[in-house]
């Protein structure tokens, strides 16, 4: 008798399901991934300027100490000129007797800017009609402080301010 050897059974053509499943959980990790990238890119937008907001940046004008705000023969006798003193808007005005005085432009009311008016030879705030006298002294309206003012000098051709060292 003779024996034949049992063949195997030839492979069935069949669906490797753990191959199907390594292809979807990578396609998962994908989405995942690009969602979880897209939701911090959103938070992070949003966070961003709250936290920029409650925790603003140091104030270059409380370092700040002199400044150049013109030069001699800039301005006319009662007249005035905005210029930064740090972050802030400042006043230089010439007084009708060539004498300099300088003071913040920031409103002690609500912070709007400050102007000069050479009618009434005083310090105007347009926001809720306030006024202050050319020493800074609030004169009229909501202002509850006077404005922080600065000393003026002249070196040569120009007309620094100074932070008063009390300020
Ligand atoms: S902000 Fe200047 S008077 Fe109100």
């Amino acid at each position: 008798m003779v024996t034949r050897p049992v063949a195997a059974p030839a492979p069935t053509p069949t669906c490797d399901r753990s191959d199907v499943s390594a292809k979807t959980k990578s396609r998962r990790s994908l989405l995942r991934l690009l969602m979880g990238g897209s939701l911090a890119a959103v938070w992070t937008s949003l966070i961003y300027p709250m936290v920029r907001y409650l925790i603003p940046p140091a104030e270059a004008s409380a370092t700040t100490t002199e400044t150049l705000a013109a030069a001699v023969g800039e301005l006319k006798p009662n007249s005035a000129k905005t210029f930064r003193f740090g972050s802030h808007p400042a006043l230089l005005v010439r007084l009708g007797n060539g004498e300099y005085r300088s003071m913040s432009a920031v409103c002690t009311h609500l912070g709007c800017t400050v102007q000069y008016q050479p009618d009434t030879q005083q310090v105007w705030c347009p926001c809720h009609n306030g006024r202050y006298d050319l020493t800074g002294r609030n004169i009229q309206g909501p202002p509850p402080r006077p404005l922080l003012t600065y000393d003026v000098k002249v070196h040569g051709e120009e007309i620094h301010v100074n932070r008063r060292q009390d300020a």
